[in-house]
């Protein structure tokens, strides 16, 4: 562990958190795009994935826009470019179509810390709880579920939920602590978190604030609380983007997985994005996000595989919470049953 930060221009340390972009990479994305438009398919690509991956997708978003694209979209297959759980949430929304990604062990620490039968026994403990999963979960957590949120509704989800039951939020202890302050309303948290999220500490942000002392810094809900208390906006990876673009200051400084600064570099040109440096590097990356390439992403549309393959009973059990979500989320209900 180092035990001071090495001041690199903001361009190197963005630049150090890409990986290097494969020599054929225009030949490569040709390909995709083709092989994208003979069969018919969408590619939906979260904020974290590598920029070229973002660079041939259909949609690049949050958890929460990616759903509603799945929701609404009519392609006929559907390629989702982020973890398992989110592709599992494209599949429940169209359980009639073929939804593939580019590498099946695309994980999250977060589903991993809240299996479903553990789920089930502490529900079993309170017949009065109202469980609220965050959408990094299992579709077999889903299906235990009242309602599903995501990091960009949560506020507005738990506002949502009926005044005299007990809220169970799960998987991520960080993000449900967030809520009940914004909210007042307490709930029983589950002890999980995301790994890479939890690796910001408030030390660190308070030396890249004295390097960079005019720029704001944006976190992700997931960030521990000390980090959270420096930021200026906590928000989920869409709502960094309209922070950003309407925010006047020309650097700013990113406490997320740094997959988002080519997102935020592409919307925002003419502003300087540094990616907040933990205690141990320079950047973060998810480990499971960052299994997806442009090569995988070939393979699995010429292969159609890897499918996500749910059972029908998860399936209907699963699309009742999502589709309360979607509901509140689009203003098409307030008060959740
Ligand atoms: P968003 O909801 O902001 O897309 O975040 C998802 C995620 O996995 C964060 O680590
Ligand atoms: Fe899961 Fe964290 Fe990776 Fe997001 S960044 S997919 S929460 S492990």
């Amino acid at each position: 562990m180092r035990d001071a930060i090495t001041i690199t221009p903001p361009e190197l340390r963005v630049r150090a958190c890409a990986p290097p972009p494969p020599a054929n990479l225009d030949a490569l994305s040709r390909e995709i795009l083709d092989l994208k438009r003979r069969l018919k398919a969408v590619i939906l690509a979260h904020n974290y994935q590598v920029p070229e991956i973002q660079d041939v997708a259909d949609f690049v978003g949050d958890s929460l826009g990616l759903s509603q694209q799945a929701a609404r979209t009519n392609a006929d297959i559907i390629v989702f470019c982020g973890v398992h759980f989110m592709a599992e949430t494209a599949k429940i929304l169209n359980p009639g179509k073929l939804v593939i990604l580019p590498d099946r062990d695309a994980g999250c620490s977060l589903e991993e810390s809240c299996p479903a039968d553990k789920l089930q026994a502490l529900q079993a403990t309170n017949p009065n709880f109202y469980t609220v999963s965050y959408i990094n979960c299992s579709a077999a957590v889903k299906a235990l579920s009242d309602v599903i949120c995501t990091s960009g509704n949560a506020e507005q989800i738990v506002r949502a939920c009926p005044p005299q039951r007990d809220i169970l939020f799960v998987p991520d202890e960080n993000l449900g602590a967030w809520v009940m302050e914004k909210t007042g309303r307490p709930m029983t948290l589950w002890k999980g978190n995301c790994y890479v999220h939890v690796e910001w500490t408030h030390a660190a942000l308070v030396r890249i604030r004295q390097q960079f002392p005019d720029a704001p810094i944006v976190a992700h809900p997931e960030c521990p609380r000390s980090v959270r208390m420096l930021a200026d906006e906590v928000c989920s990876t869409e709502k960094m983007v309209s922070y950003c673009k309407q925010s006047p200051a020309r650097c700013i400084i990113v406490a997320t997985e740094p997959g988002m600064i080519h997102r935020l570099q592409k919307e925002c040109p003419d502003k300087v994005f540094v990616a907040a440096p933990t205690e141990r590097c320079a950047c973060n990356n998810c480990k499971y996000m960052k299994l997806n390439t442009l090569e995988k992403l070939l393979d699995c549309l010429l292969q159609l595989e890897p499918r996500v393959e749910l059972s029908r009973e998860i399936i209907e059990r699963a699309r009742v919470p999502i589709e309360r979500m979607l509901q509140v989320s689009s203003g098409a209900l307030q008060q959740l049953p």
